[in-house]
C-alpha cells in the first residue's frame, strides 16, 4: 500500500498528461467500436435500396473522418502516456541514485553490486511498464470489451452475443494460467541471463588472474554449460510461447465457426440483417485482443508491483550518517587536532569481532602521527573511523576538541585529505581524476599537486599528458602511478594554493612506490607540516614513518607500543625487532643489490 502511495506521488506530478493520453484512448476506442456499425449500414442500406449515392458517400466521408481520427488519437496516447512513464522512470532513476549515494557504507557491504544494478534496470523497467503499457493495456481492454459488447448486444442480437462470447471467455481464463507459468519460466530466462552476464564480467575483470594461472580451458567449459542453462531456459520460454498460438487460433476458430452457423441461422430467418451479420463478425474480430490483455493485465501489475516493492526498499533505507541533533552549525572550519579517546570500535556486521580496543591518541595540528602494525591489525579502520563511513561511541573520536557527531559532515570531510589504501582511478582524464573533488581544477594546480606526489615526471612523458585518459577506458598505471595519482588527488584538497584542509591521511600510500621516490615525496610533506597540516600515515616500512611526531603500533586492535622513533626503539619491543629486521634487509640490499633485484631465488 505504501509502494502505492510511493508511485501515486510521481503519477500525480504528471496527472495531465495521463489524463489527456486516457482521453485520446477512449476515443479511439470509441470509433473503433462504431467502424463496424457504419459498414453494416451501408451494406444494409445498399441490399435494401433505402441509400443512394449521395448517403453511401457521406457515410463513407464519416469513415475517413474516424480514421483520422484513430490515427491522431493513437498518435496521442502514445506520446502522453508513454512520455509521462518515460519522465517517471527518469525522475525514479535520479532520485534512487541521489538516495543511494547517501546510504552509509553498512548498506554497501551487505548489497550485491549485481542486486543494485537490477534496481536500476529491470526493476524500473516493469515499473515503466506498469506505469505506461498496463494503463493502457487496462483502460483500453476494459473499455473496448464494454462498448463492443453493448454493441452487439444493442445493435445486434443478445443472443449470438452470448454464443459467440462463451468460447473468448476460455481465453480470459487460460491466459491468466499462461501467464503465472510463463512468469516462472521467465524469471527463470532472466536468471540464468544474469548468470551468464555475471560470469562473463568476472572473467574479463579478471582475465590477468586467469591468463597468470592458465584457467582459460577450465573457464571455457564452465562458461559452456551457463550457456546451454541460459539455451535451455530460453527454449522453455519459446515452447509455451509456441504453444499458445495454435490454441488461441483454435479457439479464435470455434468462436468464428459459431458465430457463422448460429449468426447465418438467425439471417436467413430474418432476426437480423446481412449487415448486422457482418458488423456482428467484425466485432468478435475486437474482442479478442481485450480478452486477452486481461490477463496479461493481471500478469503485468504482479511483476510491476514486485519491482516497485524493491524499489520503494531502496528509499525505504534511512542513510544513518548524517548531520542530525548533534551537529554544531556554528563549527564551519577545523584546525586538525585529533584524540581518540579509549577508541573501541567493531563492524557492524561482525558486532562479536572488536576490530580497535582501547586506542588513546592526541595529535596536534602540525604533527605527523604514524600507525604501523602486522596486516588486519586495525590500521585502515582508523582512516574510515575520521570520515565517518562507519560511527563510534560518543566522545571516542574528537577533532578540535568536537565529538566528531558535532562537527557537520561536509565540514569533516572537507578538512580531511585522504588516500586509502586501495587507490581508485575514474575512467576519465589524469587531470580531471587529480582535481576530482577539488573546487580549483586549473592545470596549474594539477601540476602543482602532481610535482609534490612526484608524479608529474610520469605524466608529462605520456603523450596526451594531463589529457590522458586512464581507468577502463583508457592506458592502464602501474600499480605506483596509480597510488601517486591518487595521493596528487588528496593534495589538491591540502596543499594547492587554494586548498586548506588540515588533515591529510596516507593510509599505505606509498607501498608501491621505490624508496627514493618516498623519500621525495615524504620530503615535500614536510613543508606542510610546517604550515600546520596534520598528518596521519599508515605505513609497513619503518623508513616510511621514522620522522613521525608520534609512532602508534596496533597489534590486533590494541595498542602495543606508542611512542616516538627514539623511545620505540629504546623499548625493545615490537617496533625495535621489525627495525631490525628492516635494517638488515636494507644492509643485505646494499651488499648485494643484485641478488635482491633477481627476486625471492
Ligand atoms: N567493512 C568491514 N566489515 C567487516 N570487517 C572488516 C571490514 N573492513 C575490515 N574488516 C576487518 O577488520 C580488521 C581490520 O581491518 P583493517 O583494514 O583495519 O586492517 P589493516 O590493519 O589496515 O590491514 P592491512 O595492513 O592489510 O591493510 C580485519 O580483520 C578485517 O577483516
Ligand atoms: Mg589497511
Amino acid at each position: 500500500m505504501k509502494q502505492l502511495r510511493f508511485a501515486g506521488r510521481y503519477v500525480a506530478r504528471h496527472w495531465w498528461q495521463y489524463l489527456l493520453g486516457i482521453a485520446a484512448l477512449y476515443m479511439v476506442d470509441w470509433v473503433n467500436v462504431y467502424v463496424p456499425e457504419f459498414t453494416g449500414r451501408i451494406i444494409d442500406g445498399l441490399t435494401d435500396g433505402s441509400l443512394d449515392m449521395q448517403g453511401a458517400m457521406r457515410i463513407v466521408w464519416m469513415i475517413a473522418g474516424m480514421g483520422l481520427m484513430i490515427a491522431i488519437g493513437r498518435f496521442g496516447w502514445r506520446f502522453f502516456i508513454f512520455g509521462a512513464a518515460r519522465s517517471i522512470e527518469r525522475e525514479m532513476r535520479g532520485d534512487m541514485y541521489g538516495h543511494l549515494s547517501r546510504l552509509s557504507m553498512r548498506y554497501f557491504n551487505q548489497h550485491k553490486t549485481g542486486d543494485l544494478m537490477a534496481h536500476f534496470t529491470n526493476d524500473l523497467m516493469s515499473v515503466r511498464m506498469l506505469l505506461g503499457m498496463t494503463v493502457i493495456t487496462a483502460f483500453d481492454a476494459t473499455v473496448m470489451l464494454v462498448l463492443v459488447l453493448m454493441n452487439m448486444i444493442t445493435y445486434v442480437s443478445p443472443k449470438l452475443t452470448c454464443v459467440a462470447v462463451i468460447p473468448l471467455l476460455v481465453i480470459t481464463v487460460g491466459d491468466f494460467f499462461y501467464g503465472k507459468i510463463m512468469h516462472k519460466r521467465f524469471k527463470a530466462r532472466q536468471e540464468a541471463f544474469s548468470h551468464l552476464t555475471d560470469q562473463v564480467q568476472e572473467t574479463i575483470s579478471g582475465i590477468r588472474v586467469i591468463k597468470a594461472f592458465v584457467q582459460e580451458r577450465k573457464e571455457l567449459y564452465a562458461f559452456a554449460a551457463t550457456t546451454e542453462n541460459a539455451k535451455e531456459k530460453n527454449l522453455n520460454v519459446v515452447r509455451l510461447q509456441a504453444l499458445m498460438m495454435p490454441v488461441m487460433d483454435l479457439i479464435i476458430g470455434t468462436s468464428t465457426l459459431l458465430t457463422l452457423l448460429y449468426g447465418g441461422y438467425l439471417a436467413i430467418h430474418g432476426e437480423i440483417t446481412v449487415g448486422q451479420f457482418v458488423a456482428f463478425n467484425s466485432y468478435v474480430g475486437m474482442l479478442v485482443w481485450p480478452m486477452m490483455a486481461v490477463g496479461e493485465c493481471i500478469t503485468s501489475i504482479s511483476q510491476g508491483l514486485a519491482s516497485l516493492g524493491r524499489i520503494f526498499g531502496i528509499f525505504q533505507e534511512e542513510p544513518e550518517i548524517v548531520d542530525g541533533e548533534q551537529t554544531d552549525e556554528s563549527i564551519t572550519a577545523l584546525k586538525g587536532e585529533i584524540t581518540l579517546n579509549h577508541l573501541t570500535f567493531a563492524y557492524p556486521d561482525m558486532q562479536e569481532i572488536r576490530v580497535l580496543e582501547d586506542v588513546s591518541v592526541t595529535v596536534k595540528p602540525g604533527e605527523t602521527l604514524a600507525v604501523l602494525g602486522r596486516t588486519g591489525s586495525g590500521k585502515s579502520t582508523i582512516p574510515s573511523l575520521l570520515v565517518r563511513l562507519y560511527d563510534v561511541a560518543d566522545g571516542m573520536i574528537t577533532i578540535d576538541g568536537h565529538d566528531l557527531k558535532a562537527i557537520p559532515l561536509g565540514v569533516l570531510r572537507e578538512s580531511i585529505a585522504c588516500v586509502p589504501q586501495d587507490s581508485f582511478l575514474f575512467s576519465d582524464t589524469l587531470q580531471n581524476n587529480i582535481a576530482f573533488g577539488s573546487a580549483d581544477k586549473t592545470l596549474a594546480s594539477v601540476e602543482y599537486a602532481a610535482k609534490l606526489a612526484c608524479i608529474h615526471e610520469n605524466i608529462a612523458a605520456f603523450p596526451d599528458q594531463y589529457q590522458t585518459v586512464v581507468g577502463e577506458r583508457g592506458v592502464t598505471l602501474s600499480g605506483g602511478q596509480k597510488q601517486r595519482s591518487s595521493i596528487a588527488r588528496a593534495l589538491m584538497k591540502t596543499a594547492a594554493p587554494q586548498a586548506s584542509s588540515p588533515i591529510l591521511i596516507l593510509d599505505d600510500a606509498l607501498s608501491a612506490v621505490d624508496t627514493d621516490t618516498e623519500r621525495r615525496i615524504l620530503d615535500n610533506l614536510k613543508q606542510l607540516r610546517a604550515e600546520n597540516r596534520t598528518t596521519i600515515i599508515v605505513a609497513h616500512r619503518i623508513s616510511t614513518i621514522q620522522d613521525a611526531d608520534h609512532i602508534l603500533v596496533l597489534d590486533d586492535g590494541k595498542v602495543a607500543e606508542y611512542g616516538s622513533h627514539e623511545e620505540l626503539l629504546a623499548n625493545g619491543g615490537l617496533y625495535k625487532s621489525l627495525f631490525d629486521k628492516q635494517q638488515l634487509e636494507k644492509q643485505l640490499h646494499e651488499e648485494h643489490p643484485a641478488d635482491q633485484e633477481g627476486g625471492a631465488l
